[in-house]
């Protein structure tokens, strides 16, 4: 089996939408915004590099990502494929993983840019778990986060002069892996503008 992408604009519900795919394909997920901000966590170069970068919005360089990208793909569990989440966002880093493994789909969330600010600047996730909620849209269940021990966590970068940045990238350096990936066969878009389980469903029909 080969490896999938979710791809979309800051805030379109990849994250939320790992999930599901994940149980669906057993695959494991690749983020590199976790993985960047577990760098930036440990205080170690390659965060401190990043930093600077996510801090104001702006695409962390590419042998940055592609050198943490081949080291995760040397992992036992990544074997059999992955479902990478936020990468690849650039040409160069599409170009470069072409080599490293096959992508079957790329399953794009379109979410226009004016829903983007109110999802972002309302997230908020369990820092115990990892879940994703938001103060509107998804709000963390009445008996709290199903681990057991919700703990508030909000991200640096969720505010929205970041976020206005993080929209440009995208539409300057990510948006063109769009046509790159239609001319290969492998893109499907489904709207992102719905209801969280209106869109799982679209997106697990375009794997089955
Ligand atoms: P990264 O961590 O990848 O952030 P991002 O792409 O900006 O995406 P997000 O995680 O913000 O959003 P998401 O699509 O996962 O949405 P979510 O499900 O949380 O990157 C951060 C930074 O790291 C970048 O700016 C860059 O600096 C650097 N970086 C990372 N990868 C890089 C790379 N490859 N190259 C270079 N630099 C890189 O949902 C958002 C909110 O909306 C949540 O509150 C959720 O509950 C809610 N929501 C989700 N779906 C719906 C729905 N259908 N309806 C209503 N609300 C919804």
């Amino acid at each position: 089996m080969g490896s999938i992408v979710l791809f979309g604009p800051p805030g379109a519900g990849k994250g939320t939408q790992a999930a599901n795919i994940m149980r669906e394909t057993g695959l494991p997920q690749v983020s590199t915004g976790d993985m960047l901000r577990a760098a930036i966590k440990a205080g170690s170069s390659i965060g401190l590099e990043a930093k600077a970068y996510m801090d104001r919005g702006a695409l962390v360089p590419d042998d940055v990502i592609l050198g943490l990208i081949q080291g995760r793909l040397l992992e036992d569990d990544a074997k059999n494929g992955v479902m990478f989440d936020g990468f690849p966002r650039t040409i160069p880093q599409a170009e470069a993983l072409a080599d490293l493994t096959t992508i079957t789909h790329v399953l794009a969330i379109e979410v226009p840019d004016e829903r983007i600010v109110e999802r972002i600047c309302g997230r908020v996730s369990c820092g115990a778990c990892g879940a994703v909620y938001h103060d509107v849209f998804n709000n963390v269940p009445s008996s709290g986060c199903p681990c057991g021990t919700f703990i508030e966590k909000r991200r640096a970068d969720d505010n929205e002069s970041t976020v206005q940045n993080r929209l440009h990238a995208y539409h300057e350096q990510t948006s063109p892996l769009a046509a790159w990936y239609q001319e290969r066969g492998v893109f499907h878009a489904v709207n992102g503008d719905r209801d969280i389980n209106a869109v799982s469903q679209d997106l697990l029909g375009l794997l089955n």
